[in-house]
């Protein structure tokens, strides 16, 4: 019933079809095979390939049915997401069907058209490989539109891999990883700690250079000229031939490179100016475009660019063997996913056909090459090769610009040279570059360039999270919330609690209409000033929401009303009522703490879900949980008539009085227990036992709460 990822869950009525399993509907497998002939990767219950459709011949029923054709429309789209389950629903006919989900309107768009499909296949209404084309096309522009883009996905899942939660904040590319005060933001590759400056300096390149030639670093000698005379008379200083640039410019937009007289000089000065503020002449760089990436003070990653051509048949122009020659390729392309872009006819391709007598319209004699591009096409791995010489000057480039993650641009013959040795330079230092060269080269193995980032932004062995306190139970979560807080405050931390009551920073009460629910509990996590989280969950908003966190590193479970049921979500029972709450331990991190209330029979159980430590509280000295618990080294709240005693194997720890606030009268029995809760809650934060003891002295109990409701 629940999932460490998000799912997507959906009933579906299926009516009559009840009685035809897919074996039953003539020509229905071998329609589907024919439209999705790529289902044979999945296993299912067989656990080998082809599994799924063995059961289709089977016979199986429309909503496991559903669940596959959503995983496969979405996976042919690019988002392998790969995890599904379809179960019966609490009536005949009526099923639920649970997908993963990154994105809710993609996957709920990607439910829908699977469904569409089914009916289509079961009643043999459309063309079944037209329309999942046309469905994977759909998908595939919704998720490039909604979902992360690929160098941003890359850092994301590298995070998560390591078990470093993320939030998105935004529909772009702005994203939160890890919670509160230990978060760190990314925004594609640029972070929370590139500088402004930095940013600003690399988006110069005349600024950049000279800051780069100071600390010694080779970049090709240059100036800034003001109209296409100046740019002339610069380009004779410097020697020919030049390159004819926007200062600021990027994707290569108004670069001409390699020229020799004064009217390609001249006509690119008029292109590059209005690709930028001003332009720069500079002498041209003999070599291969290179791009390198720079992560910390480390070369992660190098891509070589290529010169691309076509080759003459007598036949064809330019144009068309552009697109015949080039384009075709797969690996081109305008969405992000493709590492090339498909080459057009700009006013660079001009100039280069010019220099060659030719224009697009040419049709060159058979085996004759025309250079197209000398550079744009960055998809070459070589990362193996660079020189250490190479991989200190980009590392320094970086650095001396300012950026912790940098993409340097670097023209030279021979990566796996000094660059010294062959007049290579740097032309260009890029803040926030992509990282798609190095994830899909169209050659040569990919680099796990998010691993790298994601390592730089939490070095391994740091601990990266804040301490989250999840806690849950029927009665009683709201005080024990508070008094969790109250511990916390004490010790120096601010913290963030959402409870029923409302949303608390410190000490401030946030206006706020939201109760206990998934939102507010959200906000804890993303405030950066928080420290430490405090988190009421009510079983609703459990079932219906999930939890707003990843892991905790301490799980509260106070009591279970086996009775508290929702039939409205088809939760009647009481291990159903157990499945939900039990969410709470399953969620505590293996360094982490689970605090049960040894005096419930269900919540004992929950001990042996727990990856980390467990602590009873209890009010029964003969409690046979908590003693067996007890000789096996284990810790333990004992709340007795005048206090509360905190043991551990069989040392008594600490003691506490009881406070008046916590005396239990008739109308709330369970305040001591309460209060129990709270100290184990504080013991397994590590809060030490004098600030608990004050704790408890100075919490000021409100009456509306202090009764446990
Ligand atoms: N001085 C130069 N010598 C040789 N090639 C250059 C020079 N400057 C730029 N280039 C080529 O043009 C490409 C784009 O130039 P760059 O300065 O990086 O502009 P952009 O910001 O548009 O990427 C470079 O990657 C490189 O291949
Ligand atoms: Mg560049």
């Amino acid at each position: 019933m629940w999932a460490y990822k998000p799912v997507i869950e959906v009933w579906i009525d299926i009516g009559d079809l009840e009685d035809y399993p897919s074996n039953l509907i003539p020509g229905f497998y071998d329609r589907l095979v024919k439209a999705l002939p790529s289902l044979q990767e999945h296993r299912c219950t067989y656990g080998e390939p082809g599994g799924f459709l063995k059961r289709v011949e089977e016979g199986t029923w429309p909503g496991h049915i559903l669940e596959h054709l959503t995983l496969e429309l979405q996976n042919l789209a690019g988002i392998p997401l790969g995890f599904g389950k379809a179960r019966d629903g609490d009536r005949r006919g009526v099923y639920k069907v649970m997908v993963r989900a990154n994105n809710e309107e993609v996957t709920l768009t990607a439910l829908k058209y699977a469904r569409d499909l089914y009916l289509a296949l079961v009643q043999d209404t459309k063309n079944p490989v037209a329309e999942v084309k046309e469905i994977v096309e759909k998908l595939r522009d919704l998720s490039d539109d909604l979902l992360l883009g690929p160098s941003t996905a890359c850092i994301v899942n590298a995070a998560e891999e390591r078990g470093i939660p993320s939030i998105r904040l935004s529909d772009g590319n702005l994203v939160q990883l890890g919670y509160g005060a230990k978060q760190r933001r990314i925004w594609t590759a640029e972070t929370d700690q590139t500088s402004a400056i930095a940013v600003t300096i690399s988006r110069d390149k005349d600024l950049t250079k000279s800051l780069l030639a100071s600390a010694g670093v080779p970049t090709p000698e240059g100036r800034t000229v003001t109209s296409p005379e100046d740019a002339w008379e610069a380009a004779q200083e410097i020697g020919l031939p030049v390159v004819v640039k926007p200062i600021d410019g990027n994707h290569g937009r108004g670069v001409f490179t390699n020229l020799y007289t004064q009217k390609e000089i001249e006509s690119a000065y008029a292109v590059a100016i209005d690709e930028g503020s001003e332009v720069l002449v500079e002498r041209h760089i003999v070599g291969d475009e290179h791009r390198l990436l720079v992560v910390g003070n480390k070369l992660v990653a190098a891509a070589k660019g290529e010169t691309v051509w076509v080759t003459g048949d007598g036949k064809h122009t330019i144009l068309e063997l552009i697109k015949i020659q080039i384009n075709s390729d797969p690996r081109r392309g305008t969405s992000e996913e493709h590492p090339l872009n498909p080459v057009r006819i700009d006013s660079a391709v001009e100039l280069e056909l010019a220099r060659q007598k030719l224009t697009g319209d040419s049709i060159p004699p058979v085996d004759q090459k025309a250079l197209i591009q000398s550079n744009g096409n960055v998809a070459f791995d070589v990362t193996d090769l660079v020189h250490p010489d190479v991989a200190s000057q980009v590392v320094l480039a970086a650095r001396v610009v300012g950026l912790e993650i940098a993409g340097i641009d670097l023209v030279a013959q021979d990566i796996s040279k000094p660059l010294a040795e062959q007049n290579a330079a740097i032309v260009e230092v890029n803040a926030g570059p992509s990282l798609i060269f190095h994830l899909k080269p169209a050659s040569g193995k990919a680099q796990p360039v998010g691993q790298e980032i994601a390592n730089h932004l939490f070095p391994p062995g740091v601990d990266y999270r804040v301490p989250v306190v999840g806690i849950c139970g029927e009665k009683g979560k709201t005080p024990v919330a508070e008094m969790i807080a109250h511990f916390l405050r004490l010790s120096n931390l601010y913290v963030g609690l959402s409870c029923s009551k409302g949303l608390y920073f410190g000490s401030r009460a946030v206006p706020n209409t939201n109760t206990s629910n998934w939102e507010n509990a959200r906000r804890t996590l993303l405030n950066r000033a928080v420290e430490a989280v405090v988190i009421e969950n009510n079983h609703l908003s459990m079932l219906i929401e999930g939890l707003a966190y990843d892991r905790c590193q301490v799980g509260v479970v106070l009591n279970i009303d086996p009775k508290a049921n929702f039939p409205q979500y088809a939760i009647y029972d009481e291990d159903q009522v157990y499945s939900i709450v039990r969410t709470q331990i399953d969620v505590v991190l293996p360094t982490g703490v689970g605090v049960l209330n040894a005096d419930d029979a269900m919540v004992v159980q929950m001990a042996e879900l727990c990856d980390g430590e467990i602590i009873f509280f209890t009010e029964n000295p003969q409690s046979e949980a908590v003693n067996t618990h007890l000789q096996k080294g284990g810790r333990a709240v004992l709340v007795g008539k005048q206090q509360i005693t905190l043991r551990s194997g069989k040392l008594d720890q600490k003691s506490i009085p009881v406070p008046r606030y916590s005396e239990p009268d008739a109308a709330s029995p369970w305040k001591a227990m309460n209060l129990g809760a709270s100290i184990a809650a504080a013991w397994a934060l590590d809060i030490p036992f004098n600030v608990i003891e004050a704790g408890v002295e100075t919490f000021v109990t409100d009456t509306n709460t202090a009764t446990g409701a």
